[in-house]
């Protein structure tokens, strides 16, 4: 019988204490993503969230979240700045992500990462526009949280590939 074998995959997180080391562009996307928080339409989880995602060309997309009393219908921060930066640049890479949110955080807490849906669609415009999206994920404390690629949070994503 053939020994099983274990797979690992490792995921770095880099924990900023605050933006002074990100780039301009990095430090201005956080304050888009925070900016965007207030325009978050949530009435009914009293939850709001805001994001930015910053396209090659430099440009920024901003999104938050929008409820409905239809609760499964409402769409999260990161799919609404994703899928109208899709929409209106549709040949441009999105290179990172901005995701902010007034959760007050203890000390050591974990601020708010993209759910599991978010993850599926942001994997989608990596392998589109094969190119790594950068996540900058900040709380109310001014940490950020950063990931190099969205594959480090979405192992063994299902794929377009699979299909063929
Ligand atoms: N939400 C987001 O917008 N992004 C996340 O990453 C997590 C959750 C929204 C969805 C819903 O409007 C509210 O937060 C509570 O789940």
């Amino acid at each position: 019988m053939k020994p099983s074998k274990v797979i690992k995959k490792e995921i770095t997180v880099r924990v900023h204490h605050d933006a002074s080391q990100l780039t301009e562009d990095e430090q201005r996307l956080i304050r888009e993503a925070q900016a965007s928080i207030k325009r978050a339409y949530a009435p009914y989880s009293k939850f709001s969230v805001g994001s930015a995602v910053l396209l090659e060309n430099g440009k920024i997309i901003c999104g938050s979240n929008q409820e409905n009393a239809v609760y499964p219908l409402g769409l999260c921060a990161e799919r609404v700045a994703l899928f109208t930066a899709g929409s209106h640049f549709p040949d441009i890479p999105v290179i990172a992500l901005a995701l902010a949110t007034q959760k007050a955080l203890k000390p050591d807490e974990v601020p708010v990462f993209p759910c599991g849906s978010c993850r599926q669609v942001l994997i989608e415009s990596e392998t589109r526009h094969h190119h790594d999206i950068k996540l900058l994920i900040t709380g109310s404390d001014g940490r950020i949280y950063v990931i190099d690629s969205v594959k480090k949070i979405l192992p063994f994503a299902f794929q377009g590939d699979s299909l063929k």
